[in-house]
């Protein structure tokens, strides 16, 4: 979501007369897009100022203007300009406003904006001209599900769904303008819904109708929001990808509780049941937080056995961090850093011994590959599979072609393939 962010600010800026620099340490002004979700990706803004500012000593060139946006800007809003002296601060619903804020920071010094207006930026942000053959697409923003760990909530706000003539719009600029994957956005993107009961796999189906956009995704999914429709898509839409990531965080009941996830195991196997009869060969991924508090070791196992159950394609996982604000912040039964060090890493193991045999199952198939960017070696090029695994092959493809691809070769992170001649029909 936050590339999504950075190239609508980066488009909106260009509209104004400004051209993009080679780098940070060249550019008058650098827009900083932030990460709240952990600790680590916060702090990372407060050490990024101080390099940019020491870049600019060390070249004896002015520093440049520094703006802040996203979630850091939206949590900590005027502490930022304290601590940091920036010069802008923007938050992930008013960046519409960039250019306005950039502008008065200039004349007065600093300039401010946290206001969380219900989606006003899309309508206020340039049409798409500019995109690689796989583009993000906005569709949903916020959320109301208050898992106790998470501070979305509170920087993104309630959730709130694009109306539906502005997505296709935008998607049939975005095809226009040379996409021909697209990947729908939400923090809860499968809660997308329009007065008319639409609903995500409707919005889909709008998708298909659009001529040479060859293929569609979507993320992030909240197991809850994940209705009958959508499964039934995942059968009958060609072009949707099978493809799923669908966090379940933790795999015990009582954690899953106090994490106020909504869901507990067993409903969330019984989902995954349901999608991989509609959709068999589909790839499942999720999100996975190790030592939330109060997590034991017999109830950290019931996770590695979920996992064992799931069998997942790839997915993300991290240690619990206290976010200043959220219910857990404050739980008794704070797990200690090393227990933690262990848990991510037998976890991270487990996920990557079934990322690797996922891989391996792909070996000696055939499938279509959406070339994205030229390889190391001369005439190579890389691409991705329909389940998202990064495949490099030598052809003759430019970037955007589909082309139809033979596995030959499963790396736990990557996949080697032959390019095969589709028969004359
Ligand atoms: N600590 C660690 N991980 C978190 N996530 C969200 N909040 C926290 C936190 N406080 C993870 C969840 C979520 C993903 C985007 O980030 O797994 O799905
Ligand atoms: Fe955070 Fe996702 Fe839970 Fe919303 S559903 S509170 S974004 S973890």
């Amino acid at each position: 979501m936050n590339v999504y962010d950075g190239e609508r600010m980066a488009e909106l800026m260009t509209a104004q007369g400004m051209t993009a620099a080679a780098d940070a340490d060249s550019a008058d002004l650098v827009v900083l897009n932030t990460c709240h979700i952990r600790e680590k990706a916060t702090e990372k803004v407060y050490s990024d100022i101080g390099r940019l500012r020491k870049g600019a000593r060390l070249k004896d060139r002015a520093a440049p203007m520094i703006a802040v946006a996203g979630c850091v800007a939206q949590a900590e809003g005027e502490e930022i300009v304290h601590r940091a002296k920036v010069d802008v601060v923007v938050g992930p619903q008013a960046y519409h406003n960039l250019p306005d804020l950039v502008r008065e920071a200039a004349a007065r010094g600093s300039a401010l904006d946290t206001d969380m207006p219900a989606i006003a930026k899309f309508g206020a942000l340039p049409a798409r001209r500019k995109t690689g053959p796989s583009a993000f697409l906005t569709v949903q923003e916020g959320c109301d599900k208050f898992c106790t760990y998470c501070v979305v909530p509170y920087t993104r706000g309630a959730e709130v769904s694009r109306p539906f003539a502005a997505i296709v719009d935008e998607a049939k600029a975005l095809v226009d303008a040379g996409a021909r994957e697209i990947t729908l956005l939400g923090q809860n993107v499968n809660a997308w819904d329009d007065e008319a009961g639409t609903g995500l796999h409707g919005l889909i189906a709008a998708l298909d109708r659009i001529k040479g956009l060859a293929r569609i995704r979507y993320t992030t999914s909240h197991p809850n929001d994940m209705r009958e429709g959508l499964i039934r898509a995942h059968a009958e839409v060609e072009k949707l990808m099978p493809f799923l990531h669908l966090p379940v965080q933790a795999g015990n009941d009582r954690v899953l509780k106090a994490m106020n996830r909504s869901h507990d195991r067993d409903s969330y196997l019984r989902l995954l049941d349901r999608v991989r009869a509609a959709r068999p060969d589909i790839a499942l991924s999720g999100d996975f937080i190790v030592g939330f508090p109060g997590e034991t070791d017999a109830e950290f196992e019931d996770t590695l056995s979920l996992v064992d159950a799931v069998g997942y394609a790839q997915c993300f996982s991290f240690k619990y961090s206290p976010r200043p604000g959220t219910p857990a912040a404050d739980m008794a039964g704070q797990v200690p850093a090393d227990v933690m060090d262990e848990r991510l890493q037998r976890l991270q193991s487990a996920l990557n011994r079934d990322q690797a045999a996922f891989n391996a199952a792909t070996l000696g198939r055939t499938c279509s590959v959406l070339i994205e960017r030229q390889g190391k070696l001369p005439g190579q090029m890389l691409g991705k599979s329909p389940w998202l695994q990064s495949v490099h092959l030598m052809t003759d493809a430019r970037i955007g072609d589909l082309v139809e691809v033979e596995i030959v070769r499963a790396d736990p992170n990557s996949l080697a393939g032959v390019e095969r001649v589709k028969a004359a029909a």
